[in-house]
């Protein structure tokens, strides 16, 4: 038995959840941080978890989450059909013309008489859905099946968090909404990068995205996709509901109630005021963050509506104008392999050009060598092309019954490629587990120099402070830096070279040689990072430069040695030991410690020579405040090989204590730790 607190506060944590919900899905701005939040949940989970009964009230957000697999999804007649609207597809203004002038002609309209009001809304690109709300409660979903008869997925529904599972201010014994769960196109492109991580089929589009997540039997794989709905109508009402008099006020009077409505919609008036909607939303159509296909025109008075009536399953007064197709039918020409930014080596089907989605489109990706043998794209084949929005084109899947006969064999990189980058020749890899091919020319590959310099600049790297993205590019397309070391080769980065470049004026000329001077006083650990090796990031770097202590001990590790470093592991090691296994970049580290060209410089001015650092395995602790920032007295330490940690423990060699050490402090002496108070820890970094 649920005593009657217990059922108050449960009563009162699905309100407020579902409250916050609907802030943060809906409306896109929570009004409670994600601590509170969690907060709420865990305490309704909690009460549930004690009172499993509360479980079943329809309005509880625990259960999103989806429940056991169907065998099969039962069916259910619609109580009022759910209607498909006429194509239009005549994309131009024309379209809209036909549309307005056929309902002119209906209603029995004079050209004398005023134009129509039509409410336009964008045709969403989905699966149609009809939500039972009882009593304002979420009650039964289905799909549109044949129109008349549709499934019940009242379980997948539920795990879409846009759609809400109370209706604020609505206890209307039935009211049916209906609209779209359509799939946003980020969304769409997140899930199928992590699927093409983990080497796992991909959706073809988000529509199937959409329309597969919701047919899918078991809710707790359709809670793993991530869908978004908007609603568009009604279906059945109950007495109860004061009925607005427009399609536009009824959706106002849905939004209202916390149903998603899309605000991309507008009042407009006869068959002109069709046109410019149409025209503006084709306009933004690729900033617009899901696929449409076309706009919908409404007449907006629902009397109207009911005079017009409709005709074989199509009403009258309504009408979808088409854009052009986002998919498209080609030929693939050839199938190149282009370098990006990180050395991953990613196959483009070279294409028949073809219109889609607005552009001419000739070049597609086939994203990584599994997806093209999954795809089983073969040079010759007949490909579906796809682009929407701002998103790279791609090839999604071939058209088998036009294969020919004097077909390409199918798609081997590493055979492509002989096992060498394209760009600069050097060896490709893919590890395991891996998805990617790469080329392991690093710095040396003309195609990631620029990406690599980017890094080495940066801020947490060598901080080099205004070599950003457009400089880089005109030093790379100018030649006069290739690598990371030309930007130390006087002789090439100097107040003549820099003149010759667009925008650049004497002022910033000196700045950037300047910044790129002041960058030669570095830390190890800094440079390791500015390398830009894959899987070596800051903490990696840190961990490299204290256990090595110099540059030369970490080029003389094998991979075995370099797995000894914690935190570094056998895909680590392997990646170092590529990276100082390519010539090209051991040129690089060479010419960026070469004195004549005036080498970089440790702390201790010991240039790259850096023998085993003085602090090299001894563990710090910084408690209480110092002279000096403590960001930069834990770079010191680092640069001179020590560890700096968070908290005292056996392990812990010096707790530097400043003014106010508190409980550190106390902990070090009972552990009986060396502590140095400011004065001592400078003497200490000086003599180093
Ligand atoms: S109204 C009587 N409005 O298009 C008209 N439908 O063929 C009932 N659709 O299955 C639908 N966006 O899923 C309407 N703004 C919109 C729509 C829309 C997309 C879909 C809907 C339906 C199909 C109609």
């Amino acid at each position: 038995m649920v005593s009657n607190e217990v059922f108050r506060r449960a009563a009162q944590l699905r309100n407020q959840i579902n409250k916050h919900d609907y802030h943060y899905y809906v409306l896109d701005a929570p009004i409670i941080p994600d601590a509170e939040y969690d907060k709420l949940f865990r305490e309704l989970l909690a009460l549930e978890d004690q009172h499993p009964e509360l479980r079943e009230f329809h309005d509880s957000p625990t259960q999103r989450v989806g429940g056991k697999p169907l065998d099969a999804f039962p069916q259910v007649a619609h109580d009022e059909p759910m209607l498909s609207i006429r194509t239009e597809t005549d994309i131009s203004d024309q379209g809209a013309i036909a549309f307005d002038t056929r309902v002119r002609k209906a209603l029995g309209l004079r050209d004398s008489d005023a134009p129509v009001e039509y409410a336009c809304e964008l045709k969403f690109d989905g699966l149609a859905i009809n939500l039972r709300y009882k009593q304002g409660k979420l009650w039964m979903a289905s799909t549109r099946g044949d129109g008349t008869v549709g499934e019940v997925v009242t379980e997948n529904i539920r795990t879409i968090h846009q759609i809400p599972l109370v209706l604020v201010d609505c206890e209307v014994p039935v009211l049916d909404v209906r609209g779209e769960v359509y799939m946003r196109r980020d969304d769409f492109e997140k899930y199928n990068e992590r699927q093409r991580e983990r080497g796992l089929p991909t959706l073809v589009n988000p529509r199937n995205g959409a329309a597969g997540s919701i047919r899918q039997l078991d809710s707790k794989l359709a809670a793993q996709r991530p869908l978004s709905f908007f609603a568009y109508g009604i279906g059945k009402v109950d007495d109860g509901w004061n009925k607005p008099e427009t399609h536009s006020a009824m959706l106002d009077a849905l939004a209202a109630m916390s149903v998603p409505v899309c605000e991309e919609r507008a009042v407009v008036h006869g068959a002109q005021g069709l046109v410019e909607f149409h025209r503006r939303i084709a306009a933004k159509r690729d900033q617009l963050p899901f696929d449409i296909d076309g706009v919908v025109y409404k007449v907006n008075n629902l009397a109207w509506q009911k005079e017009l009536d409709f005709v074989s399953r199509e009403p009258r007064w309504a009408v979808a104008h088409k854009f052009p197709a986002e998919e498209q039918l080609t030929v693939v020409r050839d199938i190149d392999i282009q370098v990006g930014r990180t050395g991953k080596l990613t196959p483009v089907a070279k294409l028949e050009p073809v219109f889609v989605g607005g552009t001419t489109v000739s070049n597609a990706t086939l994203h990584n060598e599994d997806e093209t043998r999954r795809k089983d794209v073969r040079v010759g084949d007949t490909v579906i092309v796809r682009r929407a929005g701002d998103v790279i084109p791609e090839v999604v899947g071939v058209v088998l019954e036009k294969r020919p006969a004097q077909v390409g064999e199918s798609f081997d990189l590493f055979k492509r490629l002989h096992g060498k980058c394209p760009v600069c020749g050097s060896a490709i890899v893919r590890e395991e587990g891996e998805v990617n091919w790469r080329c392991t020319g690093g710095l040396f590959c003309p195609a990631q120099r620029k990406q690599a310099l980017l890094h080495f600049a940066s801020r947490r790297a060598m901080d080099i402070e205004g070599l950003g993205d457009k400089l880089v590019e005109q030093l790379v397309d100018s030649g006069i830096v290739e690598t990371p070391a030309d930007l130390y080769d006087k002789h090439k980065l100097n107040l003549q070279t820099l003149a010759n470049l667009e925008r650049m004026g004497e002022k910033s000329a000196q700045n950037l040689l300047q910044a790129i001077e002041h960058s030669r006083q570095t830390t190890l650990a800094r440079f390791i990072y500015a390398l830009g090796i894959r899987n070596v990031g800051e903490a990696t770097a840190k961990d490299l430069a204290q256990h090595f202590g110099s540059l030369d001990n970490l080029l003389a590790a094998n991979e075995e040695r370099l797995q000894q470093v914690p935190d570094v592991g056998p895909i680590v090691a392997q990646s170092i030991a590529a990276f100082f296994g390519e010539r090209h970049n051991l040129d690089v580290i060479e010419k960026l410690r070469d004195k004549e060209r005036g080498q970089l410089r440790w702390p201790e001015h010991a240039g790259l020579k850096v023998q085993v650092l003085p602090f090299s395995g001894k563990t710090f602790v910084l408690t209480g405040t110092l002279s000096m920032p403590r960001e930069e007295a834990k770079e010191r330490l680092e640069a001179l090989g020590a560890k700096v940690s968070g908290s005292v423990s056996k392990k812990t060699d010096y707790v530097v204590a400043g003014a106010e050490a508190g409980s550190k402090l106390d902990k070090a002496r009972e552990l009986g730790v060396t502590v140095l108070d400011e004065q001592q820890f400078l003497t200490l970094l000086g003599s180093a």
